[in-house]
């Protein structure tokens, strides 16, 4: 089959590979689409240690079922699934208490396992969900980031008639947003430094928007902060604006040695709690019936299509910053 392989860091090709055959409890996916992240970036740009090279990257996908192992009767071929990626081990610490995204040997397809920048790629049955028949196959991919921004909501207090701020535009700011809307938010805000991206955060619902907190007008703050950006000016911004009694979510990713400055008083005096997210937990087929229902809009979260042999180009256009959710759909874009 034909697949992307990150060789190295810095050093990518689409080239042809062993077909996949599936183990007892596996299912081999003929991918139709698979998003682009940054976790992506940081796997080509050798900044993802858990990473072996080569690898083939791709986390966010949906395809059809294309094989089953011996041992599945859960699936069967020509079914339209949405994949989880991550692999938990089920037995140390952290999966024992229910808390699998922190295993401590923690893998996912397309981060530690081959993934889904190829023609087919390989998934437990167990991380396979069928899809109902109003999602289709190329919104399904993304499934994977909304499954981040629910467990994202998951962590924090989930009160109705409450005010949400929310750094960065991008696919996770604007996903959130629309949660934060389902949710029953008082008021969502959104902050971009990016004006056009802005004018998408206001087509799908915002209140308000600014590329400056400031100018928003909520001396009181907001219950709710989430940084959705991973820049550090940002974070130190949104915890300065949190309501007494509210909370801030580190969503972002920044780089692993990133530091960031806060008032320890202002954190004490008002009772703020800060809650980190990291991925997936018990969230993805929760995901899927939030997509089913339309709670975000998927024609305007995937902004681009890539062919496979055009990946390259993808990751370029990704790196400018230009749109939103990129696709890649090795089956030839539609
Ligand atoms: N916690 C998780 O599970 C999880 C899952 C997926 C993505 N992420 C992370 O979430 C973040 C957002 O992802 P994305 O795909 O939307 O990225 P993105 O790059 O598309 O969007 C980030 C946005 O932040 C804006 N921004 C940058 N600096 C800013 C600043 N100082 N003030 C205001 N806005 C600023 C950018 O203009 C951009 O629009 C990334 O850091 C990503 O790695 C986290
Ligand atoms: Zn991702
Ligand atoms: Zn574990």
């Amino acid at each position: 089959m034909r697949a992307v392989v990150i060789e190295k860091p810095g050093q990518i090709t689409t080239t042809t590979v062993d077909d996949p055959t599936p183990g007892p409890r596996e299912v081999v996916v003929e991918v139709s689409g698979v998003g682009i992240c940054g976790t992506d970036l940081h796997i080509l740009d050798g900044e993802f240690a858990p990473t072996p090279y080569p690898i083939v990257p791709g986390h966010e996908f949906a395809g059809t079922v294309a094989a089953v192992g011996s041992a599945v009767t859960e699936l069967t071929v020509g079914d339209r699934v949405a994949v989880d990626p991550s692999l938990y081990c089920g037995e140390c610490h952290f999966c024992g208490i229910g808390r699998g995204n922190l295993c401590e040997r923690w893998n996912a397809i397309g981060v530690t396992k081959p993934g889904a920048s190829a023609e087919f790629c390989l998934a437990p049955v167990a991380n396979c969900y069928r899809l109902p028949d109003s999602v289709s196959l190329e919104h399904a991919a993304l499934v994977e980031p909304l499954s981040c921004a629910v467990h994202g909501f998951d962590l924090l207090p989930g009160r109705v008639g409450e005010h949400y701020l929310i750094y960065g535009a991008g696919t996770m700011g604007l996903m959130m947003a629309q949660l934060a809307r389902f949710a029953g938010a008082a008021s969502v805000s959104v902050v971009d430094l990016n004006t056009d991206r802005l004018a998408v955060a206001t087509g799908l619902g915002a209140d308000a928007t600014a590329t400056n907190a400031g100018e928003l007008e909520r001396p009181e703050g907001w219950e709710v902060v989430i940084d959705c950006t991973g820049a550090v000016p940002a974070i130190e911004d949104g915890l300065s604006r949190v309501r007494r009694g509210g909370t801030f979510q580190v969503f972002g990713v920044t780089a692993s040695d990133a530091v960031a400055s806060f008032s320890p008083f202002h954190v004490y005096n008002n009772e703020i709690t800060v809650v980190g997210s990291m991925a997936v937990l018990h969230s993805f087929g929760r995901a899927v019936e939030l997509l089913a229902k339309g709670v975000i809009d998927p024609t305007v979260m995937i902004s681009h299509r890539f062919g496979l042999d055009a990946y390259e180009t993808a990751i370029d256009h990704f790196r400018r910053g230009s749109g939103r959710k990129l696709q890649v759909q090795p089956g030839g874009t539609a």
